[in-house]
C-alpha cells in the first residue's frame, strides 16, 4: 500500500522574520491551546505574536512547560490587540467565547482557525440545540477536516476544526460512505482520555472518579453525534466512554456492509482516499492502539471484514489534543498558507 507524500525536501525552510506570518493563540493556558503554542513556537514560517487566556488572574502568566520553547507570557484576552498584532488567529476557547471572539475577528477582516464547536454545525436548528451561542453562521466558514476539505479550507475566512471524536469517526467512515459500501446501522463505540474534557475538573473527570474505572456517558445526547451525522449524511449510534488515560481516543466502529462487499473493496476505498494524506496511516488488519499515536498528529485506521456476514469492524485512533485539536489546526494553517501539510508537524 503505497502512500504518496511530497518529498521531504519540498518542505519550507525557516522564513526570515520579516517574511513570517503573524499568528496568535487565544486560550493558550488550556490543554489544546498549550499544544498550539508548542507547535507554533517551532513552526518555520510563522511568528507567535500573542498568547492570551481568560485573564481571570488579571496578570500575565508564563507557561512553565514550554520554557526555552516559548518564553513569552500569556496575557488577558484582548480582541483589539489580537487583531492588531496577528493575521491568523487560533481560538482554543470554550464555544461561547469562541462564538463571540470569532465573529469580532471576522468583522476586523482577520482569518480565524477555531477549535471549538461554535461554528461546526450548518443547520440553524441543530446549532441552536447544541451550540446556542452561535445563532447565525458568518460567511466564509469551512468545516476543517484537513484530509477531506483542503481546497475549501485554503479559501476559508474561518476554519472550524472538527471535534476530536468526529475526526477519527469521519476519517474512518467517509471513504466507505463515498464508495457506497455502507448499508444499515453504524455504531461508533468511542473511548477518550480525560484531557478531552479540558482542564477544569468536574465530578466525572476528577482523578478519584476515573482512575481505575471506565464509564459510558452522554448516550444519545453527545453533541458530536450531530457533527458526525452532518458530515456523513446518515444517522449513527455514538457512545463515548471516559477511560483513565490523560490523552488519546480509540473508536471501534461497527458497520453493516452493502451485500457483496469484499475486503478488497473496503481496502481499495481507504487506500484511494488517503494515498497522499501524510497524517492518515492505514494499518489494514493490524489494529492500531492509542500508544502508537499519542503525542503525534497521526490518525491510524485498521479494519477487519467478515465477508460472509457482511460486517466490518474498524479501529481508529488519534491523540485528541493533536490530530483531534491543535495538530489538525496547524495542518489547516499550512493549507491556508499553501504550505506542505507536514510543516511544523513532522
Ligand atoms: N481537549 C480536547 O481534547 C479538545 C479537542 C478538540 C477540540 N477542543 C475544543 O477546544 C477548545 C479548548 O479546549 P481545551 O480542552 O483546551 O479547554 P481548557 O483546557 O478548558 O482551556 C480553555 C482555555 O480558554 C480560556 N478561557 C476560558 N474561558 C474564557 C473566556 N471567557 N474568555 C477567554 N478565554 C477563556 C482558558 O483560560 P484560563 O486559563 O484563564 O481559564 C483556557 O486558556 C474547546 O472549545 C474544546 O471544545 C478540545
Amino acid at each position: 500500500m503505497a502512500t504518496v507524500v511530497p518529498h521531504a525536501t519540498d518542505r519550507p525552510t525557516a522564513a526570515s522574520p520579516a517574511a513570517r506570518t503573524r499568528v496568535a493563540v487565544a486560550g493558550a493556558t488550556g490543554y489544546a491551546g498549550l499544544e498550539l503554542v508548542r507547535l507554533l513556537a517551532r513552526h518555520p514560517t510563522v511568528t507567535l505574536t500573542e498568547a492570551m487566556s481568560s485573564g481571570a488572574t488579571g496578570a500575565p502568566r508564563p507557561l512553565p512547560a514550554l520554557k526555552r520553547i516559548w518564553d513569552g507570557s500569556v496575557a488577558p484576552l484582548d480582541v483589539d490587540r489580537l487583531a492588531v498584532n496577528a493575521d491568523i488567529l487560533f481560538l482554543a476557547l470554550p464555544e461561547a467565547a469562541s462564538a463571540e471572539v470569532g465573529a469580532a475577528l471576522l468583522q476586523r477582516d482577520k482569518r480565524v482557525i477555531d477549535l471549538s464547536g461554535a461554528f461546526r454545525i450548518r443547520s440553524d436548528a441543530d446549532r441552536q440545540r447544541w451550540y446556542p451561542a452561535t445563532p447565525t453562521l458568518p460567511p466564509g466558514v469551512v468545516y476543517g477536516l484537513s484530509e477531506r476539505h483542503a481546497e475549501a479550507i485554503s479559501r476559508a475566512k474561518l476554519v472550524s476544526c472538527p471535534g476530536c471524536y468526529p475526526t477519527a469517526a469521519l476519517l474512518a467512515l467517509e471513504p466507505l460512505a463515498d464508495a457506497g459500501l455502507i448499508e444499515g446501522a453504524i455504531v461508533i463505540d468511542a473511548k477518550s482520555g480525560i484531557s478531552g474534557a479540558g482542564k477544569t475538573p468536574s465530578d466525572r473527570t476528577h482523578f478519584c472518579e476515573n482512575h481505575g474505572s471506565v464509564a459510558a456517558y452522554s448516550v444519545f445526547s453527545h453533541r458530536h453525534t450531530a457533527e458526525i451525522e452532518q458530515e456523513l449524511g446518515t444517522s449513527v449510534t455514538f457512545v463515548p466512554h471516559l477511560v483513565p488515560l490523560d490523552r488519546g481516543i480509540l473508536e471501534t466502529i461497527y458497520v453493516s456492509l452493502r451485500h457483496g462487499t469484499t475486503e478488497s473493496l473496503v481496502t481499495d476505498a481507504l487506500q484511494r482516499a488517503y494515498a497522499s494524506a501524510p497524517f492518515v496511516r492505514l494499518t489494514g488488519s493490524e489494529l492500531p492502539e492509542i500508544k502508537h499515536v499519542a503525542h503525534g498528529n497521526f490518525c491510524d485506521i485498521g479494519w477487519r471484514v467478515d465477508e460472509a456476514r457482511g460486517r466490518l469492524v474498524m479501529v481508529a485512533v488519534l491523540d485528541n489534543l493533536l490530530k483531534g485539536a491543535a495538530g489538525q489546526a496547524v495542518q489547516n494553517l499550512n493549507i491556508l498558507l499553501g504550505l506542505d501539510q507536514r510543516t511544523g508537524l513532522l
